[in-house]
């Protein structure tokens, strides 16, 4: 953009403060969850934004639907009477693996898949893709890219990571940013950069945990990323549930005034999390306060955010947020409307790549098959077990072998993710690929069903792995000592959702896969392990079990692309973004004592 494009903007938001009435200002700054509000609040509380949380949608849950859903929002946010400027509201979801939370969609693997392929290209292809499904909706903005640098496994959000370190995703944010807001003719979709700052360094991955670095640190782990893509035009940021050294992120004003807004010069909006400033103080009125002075400009507020409302004005009356603060913050919201051209667009109805045909199609499945076959990497490879041979007759099992539900992960349909083929009409099972692949092969849903003799498999691919989950909900804490140390007050109360397991070893969390592969190999079939999960785990025994091993991550649904690689159509591309483990390094004192299993960078190929 260039200055005159720049001052033109500016002028009339210049304008448009001048006659916003106080309501009219909070309400901009007010995001709500569209199940706890209608078109017509959107009006009479002149609201910014409405969001689907993960798994939130209208009721069949396909293209037209939502159209007809946001459509009826925004029109509700453009009606101009005495009362009521239009202001154009923005819709949020979180596609952060494709437009994820709708029925057909074509679903990506997870960040961490992506970073394994490390593939910038790809990245910008599939964040195209991605865009375009987003727009088929009707949906403005989509909270992506996660920029976390995750350091613990036990974190359950581990997966929405690209990789450990931050290279990896320096590199990818531009591509992204540009492939999702620049990468699609006449229109563009708004990415949210998230979580600032720190989610992924808590101490023992705990999900709205502490991390304890020092500045330099801090900058030169966490930030990076996002300065990456702010220079590369993200224009909305949302704050981390999670501290820095004692201090919570969301009402952290070192973090978000000084340094993003004034050393970065991030000229965009800064979005709370969802209810992120409850955790700032048990008393409701002061968390609002504190949480806008702290530089947050919209509050992501699914239940309460009438109190909000209230309680913002109140704060801007008694003094103790300043109309300064106020105009500052709803400037940065409507020149992103303004920069993103918010204000030119048609109703959702009518936008051009409404109700597109090329949602969930052949062509962008593509792209996503093309991500999982270069996600793969392959861990071990015995006496060249792999690339297998069509011809030879394969048994195929395990919990995870035909569950496109298990293979998407968290954030895919529902928040916490779903089981089963049912809610993915065009995907592809690792299983059914495999079927067209090597048509000899046969599904067994237990090992308890083979009966047939052992002499007629060549071998078994066995699908083992995590089932889906998503932020706490798939946190793994090692004891109580862990649980204590979150810090996550709610009125008075320490708010822990019950962990997805208690060891980060397989044969622990999943016995029922080391089961599996013992009873293969105690009847001397050859196992092929491919391993579903949204982090590397201890896997010792079961790899020393296996003939050849595959970490596959989540990778979508394209389980085609699996098949692909195990027989030879490709060879392998993806490289370790982060190292395997070799034990769990909560059970060993220090981590130069644990050293991994196999290093970041490790993948054999062909
Ligand atoms: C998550 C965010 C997500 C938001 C909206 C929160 O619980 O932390 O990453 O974008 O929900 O669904």
């Amino acid at each position: 953009m260039n200055n005159n494009e720049l001052n033109n903007i500016h002028a009339k938001i210049d304008k448009l403060l001048s006659v916003m009435t106080i309501a009219q200002k909070v309400g901009q700054m007010t995001q709500v969850e569209r199940m706890t509000c209608t078109p017509d609040d959107v009006k009479k509380y002149h609201l910014g934004s409405v969001l689907s949380g993960g798994g939130s949608g209208p009721e069949h849950n396909n293209p037209q639907d939502w159209v007809d859903m946001i459509d009826s929002y925004w029109c509700s946010s453009m009606e101009i009477d005495e009362d009521h400027l239009a202001l154009p509201i923005i819709y949020g979801a979180d596609a952060v693996h494709g437009n994820s939370n709708v029925k057909g969609a074509t679903v990506f693997p997870h960040n961490i898949g992506l970073g394994a392929a490390n593939d910038e290209n790809l990245m910008y292809r599939i964040a195209q893709v991605t865009a375009k499904e987003v727009l088929a909706t009707g949906i403005d903005l989509a909270f992506a890219p996660n920029l976390a640098v995750a350091k613990d496994y036990h974190w359950g959000r581990t997966y929405e990571s690209y990789a450990q370190t931050p290279e990896i995703i320096n590199k990818y944010a531009p591509s992204i940013i540009a492939g999702m807001q620049s990468g699609i003719v006449n229109d563009s979709v708004f990415c949210c950069i998230k979580h600032w700052v720190g989610d992924g360094g808590t101490t023992h991955g705990i999900n709205h945990g502490d991390t304890v670095l020092t500045w330099e640190e801090l900058n030169k782990i966490h930030i990076t990323p996002f300065v990456e893509a702010i220079n590369a035009g993200a224009l909305i940021v949302m704050a981390s549930f999670s501290s820095w050294n004692g201090d919570k992120c969301h009402g952290h004003k070192f973090l978000i005034d000084d340094v993003l807004k004034n050393k970065i010069k991030f000229s965009g909006f800064v979005l709370s999390d969802m209810d992120g400033i409850d955790y700032l103080s048990n008393d409701f009125y002061k968390a609002v306060g504190l949480g806008v002075n702290a530089g947050i400009d919209m509050f992501m507020i699914p239940q309460n955010w009438k109190e909000f409302i209230e309680h913002l004005i109140s704060h801007v009356e008694l003094g103790s947020v300043s109309m300064s603060k106020i105009d500052d913050s709803v400037r940065r919201i409507l020149y992103v409307k303004f920069a993103m051209q918010l204000f030119d667009k048609p109703r959702p109805k009518e936008r051009q790549w409404a109700n597109d045909p090329s949602f969930g199609s052949k062509e962008h499945k593509e792209v996503a098959r093309e991500a999982v076959r270069k996600s793969l990497v392959l861990l071990k490879n015995n006496h060249n077990a792999l690339p297998l041979n069509k011809q030879n007759r394969f048994l195929v099992c395990g919990k995870n072998a035909d569950n496109i539900g298990h293979q998407c992960g968290g954030f895919t349909i529902d928040w916490q993710g779903i089981s089963g083929n049912d809610s993915f009409p065009n995907g592809t099972s690792i299983w059914q690929g495999i079927q067209r692949t090597s048509p000899n092969s046969e599904l067994f849903t237990s090992v308890e069903s083979i009966t047939q003799n052992q002499t007629q498999f060549d071998a078994a691919i066995v699908v083992i792995g995590e089932k889906p989950y998503a932020e706490g909900i798939g946190d793994i804490r090692e004891d109580n000592e862990v649980i204590m140390e979150t810090g996550s007050m709610v009125n008075g109360e320490i708010s822990i959702s019950e962990p997805y397991g208690n060891s980060i070893e397989l044969q622990h969390l999943h016995p029922e896969d080391l089961q599996v592969i013992q009873a293969l190999t105690a009847k001397n079939i050859p196992v092929i392990a491919v391993l579903i999960s949204g982090r590397p785990l201890v896997i010792n025994e079961e790899l020393k079990l296996c003939d050849a091993f595959v970490a596959a991550w989540l990778p979508g649904t394209e389980g085609q692309g699996v098949s692909d690689v195990l027989f030879g159509d490709h060879n392998l591309h993806g490289k370790l973004s982060f190292s395997w483990p070799a034990r769990n390094h909560l059970k060993t004192t220090t981590n130069s004592q644990c050293p991994p299993l196999l290093s970041f960078g490790f993948g054999l190929t062909y």
